[in-house]
């Protein structure tokens, strides 16, 4: 690809295309975290919670004759997007998913396990997007930037956020941060933040649980920032005492311009 002030940008073997002006490692998020991150959306830890998203695209598409654009920025791995766009049933003339994310480990993945979307590393504070390019921009579990999602959206399209909800994970919250400030977790302030941007047009909370076995048990705790800020010793206890469910508690917010 050739940008209007002649850089070129060449498709990787995977077909995904790198639009970092330089080199970004974000702290943390490797390639084993997204390799685990995969695993666990492979097995449907999330699938509620990418239906619930498809029923909101679904009534935002309405009856309109032109394609509906997806942007999920912070896209990680890719799993949410190829799910909720095969889940619409539409023919790719009628859809079109496009994955952004800071990290290339993430965009590998998700460009050589869903090669009908299109994929690109790059930072969502500054997408290399035109202005009203998209219909719907999803934000799951990743950070915002407001001012960018209001630019590439078309004025009527809708922006879905997804945040964790006060018991997301909690049994493992719980474990690791028992007893500390850390064990509980408010998601106001996001929202809040969220609404100061965009005028709100729905909200729900969406809450589940999962059975896990000892190897997603695993995945879960390495894909999770979560287990960032606790010990190895920590870890080591639960993948030893086990914990056979876990909930999922999240928060979805949809945003429109204006
Ligand atoms: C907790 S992960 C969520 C990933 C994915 N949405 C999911 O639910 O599996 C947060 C993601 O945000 C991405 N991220 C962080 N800062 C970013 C930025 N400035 N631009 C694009 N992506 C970013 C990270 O690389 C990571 O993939």
């Amino acid at each position: 690809m050739i940008c209007s002030t002649g850089h070129c940008f060449d498709l990787s073997k995977y077909g995904y295309i790198h639009l970092l002006p330089r080199p970004v490692k974000p702290a943390k998020y490797d390639k084993a975290m997204f390799e685990s991150r995969h695993v666990i959306c492979r097995s449907g830890f999330f699938s509620e919670l990418v239906e619930q998203i498809r029923d909101i695209v679904r009534n935002g598409i309405g009856n309109t004759h032109k394609r509906i654009n997806v942007l999920d920025a912070g896209c990680g791995e890719g799993s949410h997007l190829a799910d909720l766009v095969k889940g619409l049933g539409l023919t790719d003339a009628e859809v079109l998913g496009v994955g952004m994310d800071i990290s290339k480990y993430g965009i590998r993945i998700a460009s050589r396990e869903y090669p009908g979307l299109i994929w690109c590393v790059a930072d969502l504070a500054q997408s290399p997007f035109m202005d009203q390019q998209f219909d719907v921009i999803l934000n799951i579990f990743s950070p915002s930037n407001y001012s960018e999602f209001a630019r590439m959206l078309h004025d009527d399209g809708v922006l879905i956020k997804i945040v964790p909800g006060r018991d997301y994970l909690k049994e493992l919250r719980n474990i690791f941060y028992g007893q500390t400030d850390k064990q509980s977790y408010s998601n106001e302030r996001v929202v809040t933040h969220f609404r100061q941007h965009f005028r709100l047009v729905d909200t729900r909370q969406i809450r589940y649980s999962r059975r896990l076995n000892p190897t997603d048990l695993k995945h879960l705790i390495y894909m999770t920032p979560l287990s960032w800020g606790t010990t190895e010793k920590n870890i080591q206890r639960v993948l030893q005492m086990g914990i056979s469910s876990v909930t999922i508690d999240v928060t979805m917010v949809v945003g429109k311009k204006g």
